[in-house]
């Protein structure tokens, strides 16, 4: 039986020019910003002129936390929280992918907390509060612009951990499809890949009953399949754009996973590559996926790849069932490469070396996934069959 309460609370403009609602949606939470962008890609496109054009004409005050990293790390979250803190800053206005978003997410936690910022991630002290955050996208792929979660890296622990509170949920996000016509064909892979992963980590689940939480992932898997090429071939094809794009956040709101008991794992397995090897996470999880299917594929779990293969891959149901399976898994992994994504660890320069650190830190918060569980030795032969 299904219960759940149903809460997406970021309101979310969608669409061509949506930018025009901006300083009236901050001055609703606040009126000195801190804003936050990656290492630049948003002065390159003209983003940042027309943001700090509305800023300005509107006497909103603000102040800046470029730089923010891919897989971003805590040193930058002590950066933003230092801000705040000088200058009382009442809301963060985040412009860019899921790295830039994750990074305001926490310095708006740790805004609140007087001890070392890693302990909110690193679960050692609970999140209490968390500033008002706001989110421009300009990457489609990881959904945090409307999810309650951040992803943090730190490169001492080696550690990429994730975190998350209701407070974290954007106050408000901006969905401009043209904001993503320079992301590069490779980001553009990487992101369609990571959408889809957050789409198998719910499922790909036992829960019984939620058949409409299932036809919708398949629908939205079916959105990436088509839509993923197009973007990837023709980056200013508006209708691929905001397909990919509403796609990426639909997949992580919880809209899928309503009702369903769900416990992620190919996302564990890939932090670790992440924390180890800096590598993008997109690629890391489309390198990890297909051999985390084969790996859980079993009589029990069968039922569920065949209508995987038949509804979103339209395989012919008679067959049998394990060559369905298999041949579903096979489409996966050919799509992955299609995008023109490597397809082993090897060819992002992760060999045997540190195979075992990896998957035991993988596990170091109990074992992976519900589906089927992973134990420190599942992680260690995935990562092995995806050298
Ligand atoms: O840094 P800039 O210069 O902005 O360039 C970025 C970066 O190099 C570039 N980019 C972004 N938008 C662009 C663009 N380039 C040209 N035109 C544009 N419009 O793309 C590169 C990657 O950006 P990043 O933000 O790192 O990518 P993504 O959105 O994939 O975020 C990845 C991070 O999010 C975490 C990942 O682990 C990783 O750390 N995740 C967060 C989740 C969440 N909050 O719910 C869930 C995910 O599973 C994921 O773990
Ligand atoms: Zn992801």
């Amino acid at each position: 039986m299904i219960n759940f309460n149903y809460n997406i609370p970021t309101r979310v403009f969608f669409g061509k020019d949506q930018i025009k609602v901006l300083a009236k949606e901050i001055k609703k939470y606040g009126s000195k910003v801190l804003l936050t962008y990656g290492g630049g890609s948003i002065k390159r496109t003209g983003i940042y002129d027309t943001v700090i054009q509305i800023l300005k004409d509107n006497n909103i005050s603000y102040w800046e936390l470029g730089g923010i990293e891919p897989n971003p790390r805590i040193t930058s979250v002590k950066e933003g929280v230092k801000i705040c803190r000088e200058n009382d800053i009442d809301f963060i206005l985040a412009v860019g992918g899921g790295s830039t978003i994750d990074c305001s997410k926490v310095i708006g936690a740790a805004f609140y907390y007087e001890g070392d910022p890693w302990d909110l991630v690193s679960g050692k002290s609970r999140i209490e509060n968390v500033l008002p955050v706001g989110t421009i996208l300009t990457l489609s792929a990881t959904g945090s612009e409307m999810d309650a979660g951040a992803v943090i890296s730190n490169l001492e622990t080696k550690e990429k951990l994730g975190c998350g509170h209701p407070g974290m949920f954007p106050k408000f996000s901006i969905l401009d499809p043209t904001y993503t016509f320079t992301v590069p064909a490779n980001q553009t892979a990487a992101g369609t890949a990571d959408i889809m992963s957050h789409i198998f980590e719910v499922y790909f689940n036992k829960t019984e009953g939620a058949y409409l939480q299932n036809r919708m992932a398949e629908a939205l898997l079916k959105t990436c399949i088509k839509y993923g090429p197009i973007a990837y071939k023709e980056p200013e094809n508006y209708e691929a754009r905001a397909n990919i794009m509403w796609a990426s956040s639909l997949a992580i709101n919880g809209l899928l996973t309503y009702g369903k008991e769900t416990n992620w794992s190919v996302h564990g397995m890939e932090h670790e590559l992440s924390a180890f090897y800096d590598i993008t996470h997109g690629v890391g999880l489309a390198i990890l996926t297909p051999s985390w299917m084969k790996h859980v594929l079993d009589d029990s779990t069968v039922n569920y790849f065949v209508d995987y293969g038949v509804n979103v891959w339209d395989l012919d149901k008679d067959g049998d069932k394990f060559e369905i399976a298999n041949a579903a898994i096979d489409k996966t992994r050919e799509f992955f490469t299609s995008l023109g994504i490597p397809s082993t660890l090897t060819e992002v320069g992760i060999n045997c070396e540190n195979l075992e650190i990896m998957a035991k830190a993988a596990v170091r918060r109990g074992s992976l996934g519900n589906f089927k569980p992973l134990k420190a030795e599942d992680v260690l032969s995935i990562f092995e069959a995806s050298l």
